[in-house]
């Protein structure tokens, strides 16, 4: 029994109080300088992939508000507030002493958890995560904020002793590299842009910040914070399309680090803008299509969970998802019986319910999109194995097992990022190797399998061409401390809480003849606490 798509929508009146906005948001403030400046040119309406159900049970999208469409000259402004503040290396934050930027970034930390409620009711609104996914995210970027903290001590702490090597004493410690350009995701707005951020921001750099697409307004509730914690231009926050101002400010070449959670096109067009490209760091997560590999002697049972949440988690939409099932021909039938069970028993509705796992899609762009890549598999001899899969109402997509995909249709090789879920049988386990080899992505993979002999053999070819196997389980980000990082098309630089803090800066050294006299220099500035990076003392 499949449930009725339009029902799903609500009415004005069903949506539950405690989760609704108490109005639009049109939000007008930007942050440059240190100053919240109040934008008067023209504004883009925010739209919420909920849509509202009314009598005659047409449906419309809820207006959440607007917020700035800046333009190329305030882009730049923002940029040269950054680079005024990082002051080649000179300014007060690159300066400031570790000890220092973590005591503001612990005053920001304790400033965003009073802002939990707003910015989870923004994230559900903005982007039609579930509530309990869009708390796990807030929290999750608070876990993560808290840890890098204690990572850069533990770092920083490591690096407060002199080093004495064939007569050289060297002092060396990680120091900040510039301006950083942050884009995130609007999958998790909040989360991913923090990955960058809170790093490039305790490793010393200043930042200009552009919110996602979708995932925008969430930014608002937390502008005064970052305009009180931080010194003035270290973080400087615009609302704008970005194929309109990103180009410009990397082609001033004042941008030194580009932090990028997107697409490998945006970003392969992104780094070319700059004049000097050698001088432009890039920290990118980029597209991927991670495959799950089911052998014959997988445990099904296990397989089918983890494949259902691995490809279906917020739709699909997430970088890590499972985007292609290679299952061995032998039991594939009774893999995709028991997968269609599992994926007819997910909850579709509305975020705010109680667990729901598939809810609306950004917009009708997305809908579209996944009824022409289902379109092209079928005509080209695939079919939806589910009841009533792919059904579209509004932005509601029922999900869609899609078999058997082969090569040539758009879903064997197209990053779907959305509730499709594309099955092909393997007979031989070189068939599903050669996939992930031929494959342009190169982030993860999974394997279900019991036999050692087998998953091990699979393991060591695999492990080189992505950067984490996961074994019965379904490929993700976390936890934090692994390292989070892509091959091919994927990604660029490696993200944890620590690859984070030595991906936004350089390591830098002071260096003298270990003489009598350079000791007693070294040890006066020690004593005297006339240097921040010349200094053995310890964070607690
Ligand atoms: O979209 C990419 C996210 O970083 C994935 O994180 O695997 O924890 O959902 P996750």
């Amino acid at each position: 029994m499949t449930t009725q798509l339009l029902p799903c929508f609500p009415t004005a009146d069903a949506i539950p109080e405690e989760h609704r906005l108490s109005g639009e948001i049109n939000e007008r403030r930007w942050l440059v300088g240190g100053q919240l400046e109040i934008w008067e040119g023209p504004c883009r309406a925010v739209h919420s992939p909920v849509w509202i159900r009314d009598a005659a049970d047409g449906l419309k999208p809820v207006v959440l508000g607007s917020y700035p469409e800046m333009d190329e000259a305030h882009s730049e402004e923002a940029l040269d507030a950054a680079v005024a503040a990082y002051a080649n290396g000179t300014g007060v934050w690159p300066t400031m002493s570790v000890a220092g930027r973590i005591q503001c970034m612990q005053r920001f930390v304790s400033a965003m958890q009073a802002k939990r409620t707003e910015v989870v009711k923004l994230l559900m609104w903005e982007i039609g995560k579930s509530i309990a996914d869009s708390r796990k995210e807030f929290d999750r970027t608070i876990e993560y904020m808290v840890a890098t903290i204690q990572a850069l001590k533990d770092t920083d702490n490591g690096n407060s002793r002199f080093t004495i090597v064939e007569g050289t004493i060297g002092q060396v410690r990680r120091t900040p590299l510039g301006v950083v350009l942050c884009l995130g995701p609007y999958n998790y707005p909040l989360n991913e842009t923090f990955c960058t951020l809170i790093p490039a921001l305790l490793m010393g750099n200043t930042v200009v910040l552009k919110p996602p697409q979708y995932g925008t307004l969430l930014f608002g509730p937390l502008l005064e914070a970052f305009r009180d914690c931080f010194p003035a231009g270290v973080v400087n926050i615009i609302y704008a399309p970005g194929e309109v101002v990103v180009p410009r400010m990397l082609a001033s070449g004042k941008i030194n680090v580009l932090a990028l959670i997107g697409s490998s096109r945006v970003a392969d067009h992104l780094k070319k803008q700059h004049p000097k490209s050698h001088r432009l760091r890039a920290i990118l997560g980029l597209d991927a299509k991670n495959a799950a590999i089911v052998l014959p002697d997988a445990d099904l049972d296990l397989a089918v969970q983890e494949c259902v949440t691995g490809a279906l988690s917020f739709n699909g939409q997430r970088c890590t998802a499972l985007k292609m099932l290679i299952v061995h021909r032998s039991i594939v039938a009774e893999f995709l019986l028991r997968l269609t069970i599992a994926v007819e028993r997910l909850k579709i509705g509305m975020p705010w319910e109680a667990g729901v796992h598939i809810t609306p899609l950004p917009g009708p762009h997305r809908t579209r999109y996944m009824t022409e890549a289902l379109k092209d598999a079928c005509d080209q001899g695939a079919r939806v194995v589910n009841a009533g899969g792919g059904e579209v109402v509004g932005t509601l997509y029922r999900p869609a097992i899609v078999y058997p995909v082969s090569e040539g249709m758009k879903l064997y090789r197209e990053e779907q990022f959305g509730p499709l879920i594309p099955v092909m049988p393997f007979d031989d386990v070189e068939e599903a190797l050669n996939y992930v080899i031929t494959s342009d992505h190169g982030q993860q993979v999974s394997v279900f399998g019991t036999d050692p002999v087998q998953v091990g053999a699979l393991v060591d070819p695999l492990v080189n061409q992505v950067c984490r196997v996961n074994i019965n389980c379904q490929c993700q980000r976390g936890p934090d401390v692994f390292p989070f990082a892509g091959r091919k098309d994927s990604a660029e630089g490696t993200l944890s809480i620590s690859d984070a803090l030595r991906a936004f800066s350089i390591r830098s050294m002071v260096a003298t003849r270990a003489s009598e006299p350079n000791k007693a220099l070294l040890n006066a500035i020690v004593e005297g606490h006339h240097s921040a990076f010349v200094n053995t003392g310890f964070i607690l």
